[in-house]
C-alpha cells in the first residue's frame, strides 16, 4: 500500500499507509489527526484541510482548480507548495508523498 508521510504542526512526521482510493485529506483524518479540520468534508469550500507538499512532488498531483486556489487565497499561510489536501487524489502514484499541515488561519 502507499505510504502518506505527514509532519503536524509539533513537528513529528508520521507515516501512514493506505490503501488507494481517498483523498489526501481523508488519509489523514482517518488516521486520526485531528488537528487538519476539513470543516466542510472534503468539498472544496473551507481551507481547513490546507498542507504544504513537498515540491519534488508537484508533478504527480491533481492539478489545482481555480475554487482551490481562490480558497487558498484565503489563507495568511499560504506558499508556492500549498494545497488543499482534500483536493488530492492519493494512490499508488503519491508514495511517499510528504506533506506538512499548515498553520490554522
Ligand atoms: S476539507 Fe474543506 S476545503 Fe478541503
Amino acid at each position: 500500500m502507499p505510504t502518506l508521510i505527514v509532519t503536524k504542526r509539533d513537528g513529528e512526521t508520521v507515516e501512514i499507509e493506505s490503501k488507494p482510493g481517498l483523498s489526501v485529506m481523508e488519509v489523514i483524518r482517518d488516521h486520526g489527526i485531528d488537528e487538519l479540520l476539513a470543516l466542510c468534508g472534503g468539498c472544496c469550500s473551507c481551507a481547513t484541510c490546507h498542507v504544504h507538499v513537498d515540491p519534488a512532488f508537484a508533478d504527480k498531483l491533481a492539478p489545482m482548480s481555480e475554487d482551490e486556489n481562490d480558497l487558498l487565497d484565503s489563507s495568511d499561510h499560504r506558499t508556492e507548495n500549498s494545497r488543499l489536501s482534500c483536493q488530492i487524489p492519493f494512490g499508488a502514484d503519491q508514495d511517499g508523498l510528504r506533506v506538512t499541515i499548515a498553520e490554522e488561519d
